[in-house]
């Protein structure tokens, strides 16, 4: 599609979505309500690294459940597919993202992108110590975003404060076997990844890089393989938006995932990834201008394909 015309797209589904202030901020972690609840953008990033945007795009949020694909990408990486798939299921949860609860048959944590499942991966992450664990997944995310990304230490110190439901869900992982490590530094490094700033054009190029197999399409550097690549959509397109996964396959049809912090990313293999910011959420957590642009998006540009 001709340049001109994908950026006319952009603007006028940002322009239709703006008007809608429903929805809430989030605020079970304290420093989550001090968002501009008004801010909005929205980012296309194609494989071949062209860039389309609008709206907030330099404001700084907190990528908060959106690094779940990314940690568990690590953890394949680091460990092998075998390993983490003994550890963390693949499938659907139908429950909600800090739900706390393993799958009575197998006694696993059901996926990766609910908490049980997240925390896990983070537990699985190498590195000689508690610092160099973390830096890696600091590191893995700024090579999906193109540039270094830091922790913002007012939301790390506020979710480290309140976050007992995941430190309860740190407890039962060790306690059924699925984490063998110290749980409160597992449960630590998920409160830290979750606090790492981005805004909405880093997220359009994780997404992107996500598209393009792997590689940053600006950068060119490789930040996954291919066959990790693969897979973590695949979790994504299943498992990506919680309990309103079927009503987003259904009508957007693409793999996503999104985050409190009111990010959304979501991706078009091979072609493009598109990053939404609004941090007013609906019923699901999910941010309400975020999942209308998408939809509107993958209408207008026939991008849905599952
Ligand atoms: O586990 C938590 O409470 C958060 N740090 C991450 C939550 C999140 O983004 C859930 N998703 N929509």
């Amino acid at each position: 599609m001709e340049s001109g015309v994908v950026s006319r797209i952009v603007n006028d589904v940002y322009q239709l979505c703006r008007p809608d202030d429903s929805g809430t901020l989030a605020d079970y972690i304290p420093e989550l309500a001090a968002a501009q609840p008004d801010s909005f953008a929205l980012c296309l990033a194609t494989a071949d690294g062209r860039i389309y945007g609008t709206g907030d795009l330099d404001v700084s949020f907190t990528i908060q459940s959106i690094s779940k694909p990314f940690t568990y990408a690590l953890a394949l990486a680091d460990r092998g597919t075998e390993f983490v798939d003994a550890r963390i299921d693949v499938e659907p949860s139908g429950e909600a993202f800090n739900e706390i609860s393993l799958d009575p048959v197998t006694e696993r944590p059901r996926n990766p992108m609910i908490n049980a499942g997240a925390i896990t991966a983070a537990s699985l992450i190498t590195g000689s110590d508690p610092v160099e664990r973390f830096e890696r997944i600091r590191r893995c995310y700024s090579r999906f975003a193109g540039r270094e990304l830091s922790m913002n230490e007012a939301v790390y110190a506020s979710e480290a404060r309140t976050g007992f439901r995941n430190r309860a869900i740190g407890y039962m992982l060790r306690s059924f076997g699925i984490i063998d490590s110290d749980p409160d530094e597992a449960v630590d490094r998920y409160f830290r990844q979750c606090s790492l700033d981005v805004t909405c054009r880093d997220l359009a190029l994780m997404a992107a890089t996500l598209a393009n197999n792997g590689r940053n399409p600006v950068t060119r550097e490789r930040a996954l393989s291919t066959a990790l690549t693969e897979r973590v959509l695949s979790v994504m397109t299943t498992c990506g938006m919680y309990n309103a996964a079927g009503d987003w396959v259904t009508s957007v049809g693409l793999p996503a995932k999104s985050g409190v912090g009111g990010g959304i990313v979501a991706v078009l293999p091979g072609q493009i990834g598109i990053a939404v910011y609004s941090p007013r959420l609906d019923a699901h957590g999910n941010s309400v201008r975020g999942v209308a642009a998408c939809r509107e998006l993958s209408q207008r540009l026939e991008l849905h394909f599952l």
